[in-house]
């Protein structure tokens, strides 16, 4: 039992902190006042129409881009003005899933998945490959597939390749950008279940950007609606159906109308 003097360990920061973020573009103001929050071990989910500012607040977060206004804090250090290495530095906790260009088709699978171990980590070869495999195998993938090219696989094994290579450097907060873009709607729910299972198995913290509802309520603990430069709503990611907010009820029916039309 705790002693009576002992004081109740203060609650660790954030992993994500954005506080109130400006960005513009000449009279494009795109960021307006952006707050970002993501706790140790929750997967939040940003949801935005097209062009509202997604990647540009990943950006800003990535360190790729410096927001006009607003502080970025990572494990509560204010990382907004750090750049070059010390920029890197800070981020060096992260594993990015990129939507395009997941994985580098000049190298094979296992190459791939051990690009981090050994470009960053410094691991010899052998061993990077043994960990590679190991890492395959637990996002789903056969042993078999480790020599392959990456053109050779599927989209949804792609996938499957690129959560390997972001999680083989044991990362503890996962960014993952449009994660189920190009997927059919099966394989896109699978790829979405992998993708929570996996942050929950580990016990990162995630942050992801999606169009794709279906996937923001499988992976979002909790997600978060941008309108106009700014949250507009927050909450729990299986009542994004009934958040009782007019905006994402109009993205959440329209993008439904146009998939069911297509
Ligand atoms: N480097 C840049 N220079 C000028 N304008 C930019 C730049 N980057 C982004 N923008 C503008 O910022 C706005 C937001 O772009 P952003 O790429 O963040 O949208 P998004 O929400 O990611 O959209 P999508 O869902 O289509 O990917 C757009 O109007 C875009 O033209
Ligand atoms: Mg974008």
């Amino acid at each position: 039992m705790a002693h009576p003097d002992e004081k109740t360990p203060a609650a660790p920061p954030p992993k994500i902190e954005a506080r109130e973020l400006y960005k513009s573009f000449g009279e494009n103001h795109v960021l307006r006042g952006m707050d970002i929050k993501l706790h140790a071990g929750e997967s939040l989910v940003v949801l935005g129409g097209s062009g509202s500012g997604k990647s540009v607040m990943i950006k800003c977060v990535l360190g790729l881009m410096t927001p006009d206004v607003g502080q970025i804090l990572i494990n509560g250090k204010d990382v907004t003005h750090r750049r070059g290495r010390a920029a890197l530095e800070a981020r060096a906790s992260f594993g990015m899933l990129f939507q395009h260009g997941a994985l580098f088709d000049s190298l094979r699978i296992w190459e791939n998945v051990a690009f981090g171990l050994v470009h960053a980590k410094g691991m010899k070869r052998p061993a990077a490959r043994e960990k590679a495999i190991a890492t395959l195998k637990d996002v789903g993938l056969d042993a078999s597939t480790a020599d392959l090219w990456p053109p050779e696989l599927s989209g949804g094994m792609q996938k499957r390749a690129a959560l390997a290579r972001a999680i083989a450097p044991s990362p503890d907060v996962l960014l993952f950008d449009e994660p189920t873009t190009g997927l059919d709607p099966i394989t896109a729910a699978v790829i979405s279940r992998l993708i929570i299972g996996t942050v929950k198995r580990l016990g990162v913290s995630a942050l992801s950007i999606t169009h794709d509802m279906a996937c923001a309520k499988t992976i979002g603990d909790r997600a978060a609606m941008i309108q106009n430069g700014r949250i507009v709503w927050s909450g729990r990611g299986a009542d994004l159906d009934k958040s009782g907010n007019a905006y994402v009820d109009q993205f959440v029916h329209g993008r439904a109308e146009r998939a069911a039309a297509q």
